[in-house]
């Protein structure tokens, strides 16, 4: 258990953000949340932020040690039309410049950030390579957000600060993440995997990607970029026949083609048909042991047994 240790967190009411103040709150850390508006049911304090009118509560800032930066409008949530592909990137590059601009200006003992970044960063391609941190990123548009953004958050060395990218993989958790979307096919008889169903997908479990950053806060020698994705990662017709089994349900569908995804999402169908190994090995290296290392026991634990 930690004592005294005060963390903030933008995107707190997010679903990863819902499960790691959780997390850390159990943990003896206190959380408290920056959010663009408050919830009279929040059990967190909560401070506000607009980042359109560069507008923030520099109360936030008081006592806190470390920022834990997760804001962002959901890249695979709308189609990716000009307008939302300018809101998924300023929702992450203008509230980290808004933080540094906030913080560049105010006395706190603020010790590091640590920001989500995503498998994204690489590219959305297919292919033999496993990628690893200190490769390029990607040329298309979910890899030019990640590299702005982490250039953004790595900003904060200026001011003396820690900063850690996580470049996450999807994330697996019970309510509200993709796997709630992923299984619903299933659960329907429909399920089916998409695509050529030979694109890989880098997933991590939840409780893993809340251990990485605790342990994140808690290693003042963890510094830039860590792929968060468990080491085992599998092609999309594995997890569809993982998920099928878990859920006790039989695929009968052929694959759903990569036309039809394109037709029904617009062009982020991309995070679906595409996909390539990433390397765990950095984070393994810092001693992390993944509690769910392979996808069976985490689709176990996250998701309702067979009838
Ligand atoms: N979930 C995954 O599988 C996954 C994988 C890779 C990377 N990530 C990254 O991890 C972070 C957290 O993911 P998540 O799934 O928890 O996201 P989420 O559920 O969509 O929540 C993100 C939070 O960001 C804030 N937000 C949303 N739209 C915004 C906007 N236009 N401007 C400013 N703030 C906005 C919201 O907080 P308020 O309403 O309180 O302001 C929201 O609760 C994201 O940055 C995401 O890109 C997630």
């Amino acid at each position: 258990m930690e004592t005294g240790l005060k963390v903030l967190i933008t995107g707190g009411t997010g679903s990863v953000g819902r499960e790691l103040c959780k997390f850390l709150t159990e943990q003896g850390i206190e959380v408290s949340i920056l959010s663009r508006s408050k919830r009279s049911n929040s059990t967190y304090k909560t401070y506000l932020w607009d980042h359109e009118n560069f507008l923030i509560d520099n109360n936030a800032f008081e006592n806190i040690d470390y920022i834990i930066h997760l804001a962002g409008a959901g890249i695979a949530d709308k189609r990716w039309t000009e307008s939302r592909k300018k809101e998924i990137l300023d929702s992450r590059v203008k509230t980290t410049a808004l933080l540094y601009k906030a913080l560049s200006k105010s006395k706190h003992k603020i010790k590091g950030i640590i920001s989500a970044s995503a498998v994204g960063f690489y590219g959305q391609k297919t292919s033999e390579t496993i990628f690893k941190e200190e490769d390029q990123p990607g040329n298309d548009f979910v890899a030019s957000v990640c590299t702005a953004w982490e250039a953004a958050v790595n900003k904060f060395q200026d001011l003396g600060m820690r900063t850690v990218n996580l470049r996450i993989g999807i994330v697996l958790m019970k309510k509200g993440g993709a796997l709630e979307k992923m299984a619903q096919p299933f659960y329907w008889n429909v399920g089916a995997p998409l695509g050529n169903g030979k694109q890989i997908i880098p997933w991590i479990h939840i409780t893993d990607l809340n251990r990485i950053i605790l342990q994140a806060i808690r290693s003042p020698q963890m510094e830039g970029p860590y792929n968060c994705c468990a080491p085992d990662p599998v092609s999309n017709a594995e997890f569809s026949i993982q998920l099928a089994d878990v859920l006790g349900k039989h695929i009968w569908l052929p694959k759903i083609p990569t036309w039809a995804l394109r037709l029904i999402l617009g062009n982020r169908a991309v995070l679906l048909t595409e996909g390539s190994r990433v390397s765990a090995d950095k984070i393994l290296n810092t001693k992390f042991e993944f509690k769910y290392p392979k996808l069976l026991p985490a689709l176990r634990d996250l998701l309702p047994s067979k009838p």
